[in-house]
C-alpha cells in the first residue's frame, strides 16, 4: 500500500491558535484526508514547540511554571483543531518524555560523526522568532525576518558543523527538484546555500526551560533543533516501528519564514544523525492584513473559531484554500469570505444539491439513464493538482464539474420533462451529487457527511467517483449553507 506522511509546522504554545496557525493545519488536513480518500496510509502529524525562551518568558508572564502553562495552552490547540476538522493521528509535544530522550539520542548521533564543537556565540537573537542573526543579516537593527527588536546574545555554546553539508545539500536538491516547493522559492534556497554556510549554535546555556544537551549539562538543546526532530521523534525514533513504515516524510508544509530550517537545517541534521532526507519542503504563504503578515504580536490575527462560528467551518475552510495558491501570500478579508460562500457555496454548491433533491424526492419514476455528466469530471487532474500540492487548482476542479451539474440542469430543464426522460436527468444529477460529496469531502468534511447522508448514502472514496446505478434513498434536510449578509 502507498504511504502518505505529512506535517504541519509545531507551534509555539504562548497562545491559543490564530488564523495563521489553522491555515496550514486546514491545508495539511486537506491533503491527508485527498490521500486516505485515494486508500493510501496516511500519517498526519501535527504538534507543539514547547521548550526555548520564547515560552520560557511567556509562561513568567502568566505567573506560571513553563510546565503548566504549555499544559494549558496545548488543551487549547487540541479543541480548536478539533472544532476545525483536523484528522491527525499523532500529537506531538516537545516536553514529551519520549522526544527528549530521543533528541539527546540524535545529538549522541551527531556528535560521534564529529559535527559538534564548543565554542562561544556574540550576536544577536530574535526572541519570537527564535533565530539567531548576525549583525550584517539585520535590517535596520531589527529581525530581517519579523521586524521586531532583537537582543545581544553573548555566551558558551556548542556549534553544529552546518557548513560541511553544503554539497550534500546542493547535490539533494540537483536529485530531488521538488525537495523544494514550490518551484518560485528554489531559487532563493539554492543561491544562499551556493554562497556558503556558516555553523549554527544548537545550545543555549541561558535558557532552563529546553531539553539538557546530552554533552554538557550546562546547555539545553536549541530550540530550533529540539524541535525538528519531532517530525522522527513522532515516529518513535529512528528505530521506530512507524520510522520504518513511514520516513521519509512525504510533505513537511511550513510557513515560508521557516522555510531555511526547514530546507537547509534540516537535511543538515538529519544526515548527521545518520537518517535520510524527507522528500519535499513544501513554504507556503502567508494571509495578510492591509499587505503585512497577520500576526498575533502586531494585532492584526484573526481568531479561526470566531470566523467558523459565524459562518461554519466549512466556509473557513473552503475560504482559506480557494482564496489563493498554497505558495501565494493574499489579503485576508471576511468580505471575501462572504461573497464566496454566498456566491460558490450557496448559490452553486448548495444550490444544485438543494434543486436535485426537491425534484428527486417529488418524482415517482425510476431513477436511471445513461451517464451523461460524468464525462464532465477531471479527476485525473484533480488528482494531478493535489500530487502537486495545488488544493487551489483541485478545488478549480471540483467546482468546474459542479457548475457543469447546475449547466446541465438548465440545459435540460427537468421541470418541464417527465418520465423517463425526467428519470435519466435526475439519475444524472443524483449521481453527480454523490461524487461531489466525496470530491468535496476532504475540503469540507461536514459538507461531504451531509450530502451523502441527504442522498442516502455513506461518503465513498475515490474509487466511488464513477457514475453507477444510484443506489440511495433520500431524505433531503435542510440547506447545506446559510447565505450571510
Ligand atoms: N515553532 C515554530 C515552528 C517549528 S516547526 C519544527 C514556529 N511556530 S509558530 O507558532 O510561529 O508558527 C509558525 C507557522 O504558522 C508558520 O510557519 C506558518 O506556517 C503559520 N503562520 C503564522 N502566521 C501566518 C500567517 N499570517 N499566514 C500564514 N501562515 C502563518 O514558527
Amino acid at each position: 500500500m502507498q504511504k502518505f506522511y505529512i506535517t504541519t509546522p509545531i507551534y509555539y504554545v504562548t497562545d491559543k491558535p490564530q488564523l495563521g496557525n489553522a491555515y496550514p493545519t486546514i491545508a495539511a488536513d486537506v491533503l491527508a484526508r485527498w490521500h486516505r480518500m485515494r486508500g493510501e496510509d496516511v500519517f498526519f502529524l501535527v504538534g507543539t514547540d514547547e521548550h526555548g525562551e520564547k515560552v520560557e518568558t511567556a509562561a513568567k508572564a502568566a505567573g506560571k511554571q513553563p510546565k503548566e502553562f504549555v499544559d494549558d495552552v496545548v488543551g487549547v490547540y487540541k479543541d480548536v483543531w478539533k472544532r476545525l476538522g483536523i484528522s491527525y493521528d499523532y500529537f506531538i509535544r516537545t516536553s514529551d518524555q519520549s522526544h527528549e530522550a530521543m533528541v539527546a539520542e540524535l545529538i549522541d548521533e551527531m556528535a560521534q560523526n564529529g559535527d559538534i564543537y564548543k565554542g562561544f556565540y556574540e550576536d544577536w537573537y530574535c526572541v519570537p522568532d527564535e533565530t539567531f542573526w548576525t549583525e550584517l543579516q539585520l535590517k535596520d537593527g531589527k529581525c530581517p525576518v519579523c521586524g521586531r527588536p532583537v537582543k545581544k546574545v553573548k555566551e558558551e555554546c556548542y556549534y553544529f558543523k552546518l557548513s560541511k553539508y553544503q554539497g550534500a545539500l546542493l547535490e539533494l536538491y540537483e536529485k530531488n527538484p521538488s525537495f523544494l516547493s514550490p518551484k518560485l522559492r528554489s531559487k532563493e534556497i539554492m543561491n544562499r546555500v551556493k554562497a556558503g554556510l556558516n555553523d549554527i549554535s544548537i545550545t543555549r546555556s541561558t535558557i532552563k526551560w529546553g531539553v539538557p544537551f546530552p554533552l554538557d549539562k550546562k546547555h539545553t538543546v536549541y530550540v530550533w533543533v529540539d524541535a525538528l526532530f519531532n517530525y522522527v521523534t513522532a515516529l518513535g525514533g529512528a528505530t521506530g516501528v512507524h520510522f520504518t513504515e513511514f520516513w521519509p516524510a512525504d510533505v513537511h508544509l511550513v510557513g515560508k519564514e521557516i522555510n531555511w530550517f526547514h530546507s537547509v537545517i534540516w537535511p543538515a541534521l538529519l544526515m548527521s544523525s545518520g537518517i535520510e532526507p524527507p522528500r519535499m519542503v513544501f513554504a507556503h504563504g502567508w494571509w495578510t492584513a492591509e499587505g503585512k503578515k497577520m500576526s498575533k504580536s502586531l494585532g492584526n490575527s484573526v481568531d479561526p473559531v470566531e470566523v467558523a462560528n459565524r459562518y461554519s467551518v466549512d466556509a473557513l475552510r473552503y475560504f482559506l484554500l480557494r482564496e489563493m495558491p498554497l505558495g501565494d501570500d493574499g489579503d485576508y478579508s471576511e468580505k471575501s469570505l462572504v461573497t464566496r460562500l454566498n456566491n460558490e457555496l450557496v448559490a452553486e454548491l448548495g444550490n444544485l444539491v438543494n434543486r436535485t433533491l426537491t425534484m428527486a424526492e417529488k418524482f415517482q419514476g425510476d431513477i436511471k439513464g445513461k451517464p451523461e455528466l460524468e464525462t464532465s469530471l477531471d479527476l485525473e487532474g484533480i488528482n494531478r493538482c493535489i500530487d502537486n500540492m495545488d488544493t487551489f487548482g483541485a478545488l478549480d476542479g471540483i467546482f468546474s464539474f459542479i457548475r457543469a451539474a447546475n449547466k446541465y440542469v438548465n440545459d435540460n430543464a427537468p421541470w418541464k420533462l417527465q418520465g423517463d426522460e425526467l428519470g435519466n436527468v435526475l439519475y444524472n444529477l443524483l449521481e453527480a451529487s454523490r461524487v461531489i460529496s466525496i470530491l468535496v469531502y476532504p475540503f469540507m468534511p461536514e459538507t461531504g457527511t451531509r450530502i451523502a447522508a441527504q442522498l442516502g448514502v455513506g461518503v465513498g472514496s475515490l474509487n466511488d467517483c464513477k457514475f453507477k446505478e444510484f443506489e440511495g434513498k433520500i431524505k433531503k434536510g435542510d440547506y447545506l449553507f446559510k447565505k450571510a449578509v
